[in-house]
C-alpha cells in the first residue's frame, strides 16, 4: 500500500464538509492531521497558542472557520492563521466559504493574498444541515419552524463539496481557482422539508414564521450570543434572494453532476439518520 507524503491539517474534521475530506485522503493513504478542539494536538480558532503545533509539518490546509466567516472578527482570525500558516511552510489553502456573505468574501482575498497557493470552494447551503446538527432535531420533531417563506436555494451535498476538496488536495490543475459550488436545482426550505417527508414516510411540516417569533423562540434556547446574530444575519441578509441562482461549479471542478437533494433525502432516509 503506497502512503502518499503530504501532510494535509483538516480543520473542522469531525464537522459535517471536514469529516468527509479526512475520510476521502484516508482512504486514498493520504496523511492527515484534524484540527478541531477534541483533536490531539487540539486546535482552537479562539486560542492562537494552538496553531502552531496543528501546523507542524503540514504541506495544505482544508480550512473551516467555525462557526461562520461572517461572524465579526473571523476575517482577522484567518488572516492571522494564513500568516502562522506561511511562517510554518503550508504550500496550499482549500477555504471553505460561503456565497452572498460580503466577510466571507473579504476571507477569500485574505487567502487570495496570502502568497500561499489556494483554492476557494464558495458554497450554497449545505443539505446536510437538515441532517447533521441545525435542522436535525425539527425535522425528527415532525415540524419545522424557520423565519423563511418563499426563498429558493440550490441546496449543496456535503459529499460534492468534499470531493472538490479532496481533487483539490490531490489533483493539479485546482490551485488558483474559485469554484462556487451549488446543487443543481433551486428548491424552497418547504420544498426541501416535503421531500424529507416523502423520503422518510414521515409526516414533516414546514411552517413559516416572522424573524421576531424566531428570535423569541431562540431567546428561550440559552444560545450563544454569535449564534442568534448568525441565524438573523443568515435569514434577514443572506436569504433575501441573492443567492436565487446555480453555478456550474461542481462541474467545473469534477466534470460531473452536482447530487440533487432529492437523492440526499433518499439517501439519508436509507441511512436511518432521520429517527
Ligand atoms: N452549513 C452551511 O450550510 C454552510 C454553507 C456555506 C458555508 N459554510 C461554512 O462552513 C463552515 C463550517 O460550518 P458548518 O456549519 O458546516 O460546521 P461544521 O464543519 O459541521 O463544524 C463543526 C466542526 O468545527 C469544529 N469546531 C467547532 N468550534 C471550533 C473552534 N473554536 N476551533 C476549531 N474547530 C472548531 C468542530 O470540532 P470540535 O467541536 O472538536 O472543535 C467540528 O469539527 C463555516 O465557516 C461556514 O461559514 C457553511
Amino acid at each position: 500500500m503506497k502512503i502518499q507524503n503530504n501532510l494535509t491539517l483538516v480543520i473542522g474534521g469531525t464537522g459535517k464538509t471536514g469529516r468527509r475530506v479526512k475520510q476521502r485522503l484516508q482512504a486514498a493513504n493520504y496523511p492527515v492531521r484534524i484540527g478541531s478542539r477534541t483533536a490531539d494536538p487540539a486546535f482552537d480558532w479562539n486560542d492562537q497558542e494552538t496553531w502552531k503545533p496543528a501546523l507542524q509539518n503540514v504541506d495544505a490546509v482544508y480550512l473551516t472557520y467555525y462557526p461562520d466567516l461572517a461572524i465579526p472578527g473571523a476575517v482577522a482570525t484567518v488572516r492571522a492563521f494564513s500568516e502562522q500558516a506561511k511562517e510554518n511552510g503550508v504550500n496550499h489553502l482549500v477555504l471553505l466559504s460561503g456565497r452572498g456573505e460580503e466577510e466571507a468574501q473579504n476571507a477569500e482575498q485574505v487567502i487570495q493574498q496570502s502568497g500561499i497557493d489556494w483554492t476557494i470552494l464558495r458554497c450554497s447551503w449545505f443539505s446536510q444541515n437538515f441532517s447533521e446538527n441545525f435542522l436535525a432535531d425539527s425535522i425528527n420533531s415532525g415540524e419545522v419552524f424557520l423565519p423563511v417563506d418563499k426563498v429558493k436555494e440550490p441546496f449543496i451535498d456535503a459529499d460534492d463539496i468534499a470531493d472538490v476538496a479532496f481533487a483539490a488536495l490531490t489533483e493539479e490543475g485546482h490551485k488558483g481557482q474559485l469554484y462556487e459550488l451549488t446543487g443543481p436545482r433551486l428548491i424552497s426550505f418547504a420544498d426541501a422539508v416535503g421531500e424529507i417527508a416523502k423520503a422518510t414516510g414521515n409526516k414533516i411540516q414546514f411552517i413559516p414564521v416572522s424573524m421576531d417569533d424566531y428570535n423569541a423562540a431562540l431567546s428561550e434556547q440559552n444560545l450563544p450570543e454569535e449564534f442568534s446574530w448568525l441565524i438573523n444575519y443568515l435569514f434577514t441578509t443572506v436569504l433575501d434572494g441573492r443567492n436565487e441562482y446555480l453555478t456550474d461549479g461542481v462541474q467545473r471542478a469534477l466534470g460531473r453532476e452536482a447530487k440533487d437533494f432529492s437523492f440526499y433525502a433518499q439517501e439519508t432516509a436509507t441511512n436511518g439518520a432521520w429517527g
